[in-house]
């Protein structure tokens, strides 16, 4: 989930009291073939690359999608015969626009692992939901020049047949209007309709598939009276009824107003991929692990059974969840769910049970093993403090830096005391800054300790300690830079 999308119709549609379940008639196929994870690292600690690796080895995971394609995470993935997604980021779009450009991230991102025992590239996803309304039209005139560019370079260099690039879009790229709100009626966004039309065509001449973003837990974040049960894919919810089909779930409902803007671009039966589909566990009333295994438990068994859409019945559906991690450092722009994502903790630990191969047999996934953590010391208030009056003050500094979206409304530390309050936000920054002395003071009003201040609902985290010294990873890029304006903001906003 890159950023806020509206999503509008699905609520409104044509509620038509009628009883139908969905239903999937037997045959099943492993998922695990069809079914891939997003690996994001917007993290503040990401687990190692090499772990991550094992961890999808050891789900029978056998396709991810990156956001980037960073050399120590295709290093850990090579040799493993996992089919990868490698990435262009939106602010790269640009420079691609240059053919010469193109052709050497080309050269260096894509070739350079195409050799045996190297990793197993399918997929190049120029950019990431550059026509996200929200961002009023910055990558529209960039992107098409930038897909050309790759998808031409891939075939200059023998690789055209076996490697296809694609742009991951956002759902709100299509729509229906507003007196005919049924999938049926899909067409491309007025705003970018030419340029979705050309972009359809280059990626039909390149027998390259449409990917998109679906997302039904925010249909029913952005809208109190989205029927829930629509959202799931478990019945209960009026059907949407459109030329005598009835759709129970928002997910067909948005697939197949795809196939229809397709459709009227002369292309109903390009390949389309789901680039991220999920359902977040914190952050929001909606954002619990019981809806989201609840999520996954329909998702997985129809995506099992080949059930298709009822636009595309039957058919193979080739989806990649979002995600496998929580990244406490995305932005919260979205929503606080934003950085709950993870069917895994942050450290590789499994939330809830489920069965990534869809035949409903839920077990904990395998959890990421060997994971360096920090010594199991937590920072907490010190409740001996005389002088409180800049409480306020350090607990929003503490929320500036390191990730407090667990206390908010309908959230898994909601409902703590003043004091439980501050000591879950010291204690996030103490891990954030890996735990250094002078991280859990905060004027007097914070002390260290050795005793687990966690409840049954409420995680104080220890954070995932740095591998060994000299190895490159970007997170710790991005964490220096913040590191180094830390001790002016402290002195700026405190003192
Ligand atoms: C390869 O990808 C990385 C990570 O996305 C990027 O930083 C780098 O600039 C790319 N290399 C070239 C030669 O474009
Ligand atoms: C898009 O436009 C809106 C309204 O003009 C503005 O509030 C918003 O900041 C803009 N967003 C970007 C990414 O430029
Ligand atoms: C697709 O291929 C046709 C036939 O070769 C060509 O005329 C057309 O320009 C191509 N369109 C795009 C967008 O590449
Ligand atoms: C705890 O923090 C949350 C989130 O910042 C806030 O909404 C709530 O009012 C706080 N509770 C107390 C008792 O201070
Ligand atoms: C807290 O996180 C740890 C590490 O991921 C996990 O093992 C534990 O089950 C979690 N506890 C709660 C209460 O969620």
């Amino acid at each position: 989930m890159a950023d806020l999308a509206v999503l509008r119709w699905w609520w409104l549609g044509v509620m038509v009291a009628m009883a139908a379940a969905a239903s999937w008639s037997g045959g099943v196929l492993p998922a695990a073939e069809a079914l891939g994870m997003n690996w994001g690292t917007q993290a503040s600690h990401p687990l190692p690359p090499k772990i991550v690796a094992q961890l999808l080895q050891d789900n029978g995971i056998k396709k991810v999608k990156l956001f980037d394609a960073d050399q120590d995470t295709l290093s850990a993935l090579a040799g493993t015969g996992i089919e990868v997604m490698v990435a262009i980021p939106n602010v790269m779009l640009d420079s691609i626009t240059d053919y010469d450009t193109a052709k050497e991230w080309v050269r260096r991102n894509v070739s350079r692992y195409n050799f045996d025992g190297g990793v197993t590239i399918k997929y190049v996803a120029v950019g990431n939901e550059p026509f996200l309304a929200a961002y009023n039209g910055t990558f529209d005139k960039v992107t098409l020049p930038a897909l050309m560019n790759i998808q031409n370079a891939l075939n200059d260099a023998g690789l055209g047949d076996s490697i296809k690039a694609t742009v991951p879009l956002n759902a709100d790229v299509y729509d229906s209007p507003a007196n005919q709100q049924v999938p049926s009626a899909g067409r491309f966004r007025a705003d970018i309709a030419d340029l979705m039309t050309q972009m359809v065509q280059f990626l039909a001449n390149n027998s390259a598939p449409f990917t998109v973003n679906i997302y039904p837990f925010i249909s029913l974040y952005l809208n109190d009276d989205f029927p829930v049960d629509f959202a799931f894919f478990d019945g209960g919810a009026t059907p949407v009824v459109d030329n005598g089909i009835s759709y129970t779930n928002v997910f067909d409902a948005n697939f197949d107003t795809l196939v229809a803007a397709l459709k009227g671009v002369g292309h109903g039966d390009m390949p389309i991929i789901v680039g991220e589909v999920g359902w977040p566990t914190d952050g929001d009333k909606h954002a619990t692990a019981t809806y989201a295994q609840r999520f996954y438990n329909g998702l997985l068994k129809r995506l099992a059974a080949n059930v298709g859409t009822p636009a595309r019945p039957g058919q193979y559906i080739e989806v990649y969840l979002f995600g496998l991690l929580d990244e406490d450092a995305k932005s919260v722009a979205p929503g606080d769910f934003e950085r709950h994502w993870g069917i895994l903790r942050f450290d590789g630990q499994p939330k809830y049970p489920v069965d990534l191969t869809g035949q409903g047999q839920n077990t904990m996934l395998v959890p990421a093993k060997d994971v360096p953590y920090l010594p199991r010391t937590w920072c907490v208030i010190n409740t001996n403090a005389k002088d409180t009056s800049k409480l306020a003050d350090n607990i929003n500094f503490a929320c500036t830096f390191a990730d407090c979206t667990a206390l908010g409304y309908g959230s898994t530390c909601a409902g703590m005391d003043a004091n439980g309050n501050a000591s879950y936000a010291f204690n996030a920054y103490f891990q954030v800054q890996n735990q250094k002395d002078d991280a859990c003071d905060f004027q007097g009003l914070a002390m260290p300790t050795q005793t687990d201040p966690s409840t049954p609902a409420c995680n104080f985290t220890i954070q995932i300690a740095a591998t060994s010294a000299g190895h490159r990873r970007r997170g710790d890029a991005g964490a220096g830079a913040v590191l180094a304006l830390l001790a002016l903001l402290h002195l700026f906003l405190l003192h």
